[in-house]
């Protein structure tokens, strides 16, 4: 009869065995199938240097970012079963959720310092990423899409100060689409575009609705994965690619 040890047992057990597909991680093998058959390991080369897992290297701002996208994403969806993008229901809505939704105004404000707190972070980590060299060959792609990505996010703050239809809301994207509208060349039509009519009225409220509850939101989920696997394509963080003789 074999003896198994504790962990043995466990790690040899068919539940084990069908969630994990591999051993105790005590070796260089098991280690590895760590790293390639967890979805959130995986993002992460098999091999690093310490230097690039250090939290002062990247300040971990990109994942906070992430953590910042989920968060507005759940909040958003909340909000969602409320707000109704017409102008005569648009700030009626929202009034009803700060005050007779349960917990209606901690969703809302977690979603609007959500979306602050991401504009900060992913011009932090953008910040970061110059700082640190990351942006040169081969991360110079990574670097494109990134500046995509803050493009986005801008886009996604811009669009949901609309939808309160508050007089902020309103006057801060007649100033915003105004001042596309005087941009060489295109800005015309860009602002028709934005406005769907000569001002900010209901077929405006309906494109940045549009916008900022599916199309920005789909780009950025694409661009994110992307940019995740890019980095890890790339040999993980900047700092684990040995420095050139
Ligand atoms: C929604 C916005 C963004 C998200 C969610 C995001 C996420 C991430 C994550 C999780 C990482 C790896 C870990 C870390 O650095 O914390 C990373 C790395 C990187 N990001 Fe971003 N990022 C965003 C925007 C940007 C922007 C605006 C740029 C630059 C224009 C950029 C360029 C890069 C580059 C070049 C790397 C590789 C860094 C290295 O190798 O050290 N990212 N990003």
């Amino acid at each position: 009869m074999t003896h198994f040890k504790p962990v043995e047992r466990l790690t040899e057990s068919r539940i084990w065995r069908s969630i994990f597909r591999h051993g105790w991680p005590d070796n260089p093998l098991d280690r590895s199938l760590v790293m390639t058959s967890n979805i959130f390991l995986h993002l992460h080369p098999v091999k690093v240097q310490r230097r690039s897992l250090r939290w002062y290297y990247s300040l971990g701002l990109g994942v906070i970012s992430v953590i910042l996208y989920g968060l507005l994403i759940f909040t958003g969806v909340l909000l969602m079963f409320y707000y109704v993008p017409s102008v005569e229901r648009a700030y009626p809505t929202m009034q009803e959720i700060q005050l007779s939704v349960p917990l209606g105004q901690f969703t809302r404000n977690m979603h609007r310092w959500g979306a602050h707190a991401m504009v900060v972070v992913v011009i932090l980590h953008m910040v970061r990423v110059f700082y640190t060299g990351a942006y040169k060959p081969p991360r110079q792609f990574n670097w494109i899409i990134g500046v995509a990505l803050l493009l986005l996010t801008l886009g996604a703050s811009f669009t949901g100060y609309l939808l309160p239809w508050d007089q902020l809301s309103f006057w801060a994207i007649t100033v915003g689409t105004n001042i596309a509208g005087y941009a060489p060349g295109a800005g015309p039509v860009l602002r028709q575009i934005l406005l769907g009519s000569s001002e900010v009225s209901q077929p405006t409220l309906i494109r940045f609705y549009t916008l900022h509850i599916a199309l920005l939101p789909l780009a950025l989920a694409l661009l994110i994965s992307v940019h995740l696997w890019r980095v890890r394509k790339d040999g993980g963080l900047a700092a684990s690619t040995p420095p050139e003789d």
